[in-house]
């Protein structure tokens, strides 16, 4: 950990503040990044709060007072709380049909992102030295992320199954991973009306505000606007939406985050004396523990997405860094950790100069430089950290190591979105001109925050 970068990431953090007044109240939102990102994320926002808390434990709550301000009556927490006064992003409020839902001015997108929320909200609550403070999150805070959790478990696994449906890859928050090639040839072109086609021709921005080449492609563009027409459609309809979207999958990241967010809450609520609640969630953390060990696939050896569209029970057999998310969740025995370890010390696979990348180098879809095709993520590399940091004695060098490249790749670069696995530029600098993502973003700095002082004693 650098000093000088403790106080860029600060100062980032800082840049990226937007205050706006809405329902006569003022919010504090971090947006990702002011080059494209500049609404508030759902699993940005949450991990914000977990860099903010060390150093401004006021806006850390406020940063989540702001993002479950526009949850809808049924319980969602959208994956973007719209900026009224911004137009960059696309899509925008404007073409989501999601007016009916909003709270008075607050309005949102309508899918969801990774569950880490109720993750975030315990580390505010075990960090946070303000009594004050603590007690706002427990009063207001947490009935919030209850309900969040009580319309995932309702709406997204109306089953009972353990593990929560995923409609859209926005959803699943690595938007164009390989994992989603499969689902969604589900959907074909000829299927999208062309006036989708149009909004997207027309409107699409991420493309020209960042570097095409590293951006999703058209065609998932298409896709990912047809599965917000068809919601919109249907009224946002949860129920249909998830019996009838054709992108509907068991998401192995999202699952993992889910079971250790439930984790999470059961220990917030226990350390409140609200033990019956806390024993709820402690069991659908264990439920979903024991289901995620189901998607565990022994001929391939790795963790497996179900695509369960129609019907359908395929497994999405794709060597990605998803597979070592149910570490995190405790979720394996020892054949599939020792198997999962000298995966990802394989440096043919994951173990390049700057891993984790988000796909294995000897993937046939790898691409180095498309978004979740390829690059390394701080935020998946903090995932991996985690579920390492819950292992035994004899993996802690193996996580110091990850670390402490990890943290390498931001000083040399600064705050980017992510960056290369080989040589661990971003961008953009005389050594690399790769451009990868856009910068000063938010995440990456709160990452760095949230690293360097969680693991300074080790
Ligand atoms: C985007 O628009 O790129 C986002 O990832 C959607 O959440």
């Amino acid at each position: 950990m650098r000093e000088d970068l403790m106080q860029r990431a600060k100062d980032t953090l800082l840049k990226n503040l937007y205050q706006v007044k809405l329902n006569g109240q003022n919010y504090q939102r971090t947006v990702p990044s002011k080059e494209f990102y500049v609404h508030q994320w759902n699993w940005d926002s949450a991990t914000h709060a977990m860099g903010l808390v060390y150093f401004d434990e006021r806006r850390a709550v406020d940063e989540l007072l702001s993002l479950i301000s526009g949850q809808w009556k049924n319980g969602l927490i959208a994956q973007i709380t719209f900026n009224p006064n911004e137009e960059k992003y696309f899509p925008g409020p404007e073409f989501w049909g999601t007016e009916k839902f909003a709270t008075g001015e607050i309005l949102t997108s309508g899918i969801t992102q990774p569950p880490l929320l109720g993750i975030s909200l315990l580390h505010l609550y075990q960090t946070i030295k303000d009594i004050d403070l603590k007690k706002e999150l427990v009063i207001k805070v947490l009935p919030a992320v209850i309900k969040y959790h009580e319309f995932l478990k309702n709406f997204r696994d109306p089953e009972d199954s353990g593990l929560l449906t995923v409609v859209h890859p926005w959803e699943s928050g690595t938007d164009n991973s390989t994992r989603w090639d499969e689902p969604l040839a589900n959907i074909s072109l000829e299927d999208i009306p062309d006036a989708v086609k149009i909004l997207v021709n027309k409107y699409r921005s991420d493309d020209k505000l960042g570097n095409s080449k590293h951006r999703p492609g058209l065609t998932d563009y298409y896709k990912y606007m047809y599965l917000v027409h068809l919601f919109s459609k249907w009224g946002w309809d949860n129920n249909k939406i998830v019996k009838e979207s054709p992108f509907v999958v068991k998401d192995v990241l999202f699952n993992s985050l889910w079971c250790r967010a439930n984790f999470a809450l059961a220990e917030l609520l226990e350390q409140e004396g609200r033990r019956d609640e806390s024993a709820t969630f402690l069991k659908m953390a264990q439920k979903t523990q024991k289901s995620l060990l189901d998607l565990w696939d022994d001929k391939s050896g790795l963790y497996t997405d179900l695509d369960v569209s129609n019907g359908k029970r395929i497994r999405i057999k794709e060597n990605t860094v998803a597979t070592f998310l149910p570490i995190w969740a405790g979720a394996y025995n020892k054949s599939i950790l020792d198997s999962l370890i000298d995966r990802l010390k394989d440096p043919k696979q994951y173990w390049s100069a700057f891993p984790v990348p988000t796909t294995s180098l000897n993937n046939s879809k790898f691409e180095l430089t498309r978004y979740w095709r390829g690059p390394t993520w701080p935020i998946t590399n903090l995932f991996v950290i985690e579920g390492l940091g819950k292992l035994g004695p004899e993996y802690q060098a193996l996580k110091m190591e990850l670390l402490s490249r990890t943290f390498k790749m931001i000083e040399d670069n600064g705050f980017y979105e992510y960056f290369d696995p080989i040589n661990g530029g971003a961008r953009p600098d005389k050594r690399n001109t790769l451009s990868l993502g856009f910068g000063s973003f938010s995440w990456t700095s709160a990452i760095y925050i949230y690293l360097s002082n969680k693991y300074k004693e080790t």
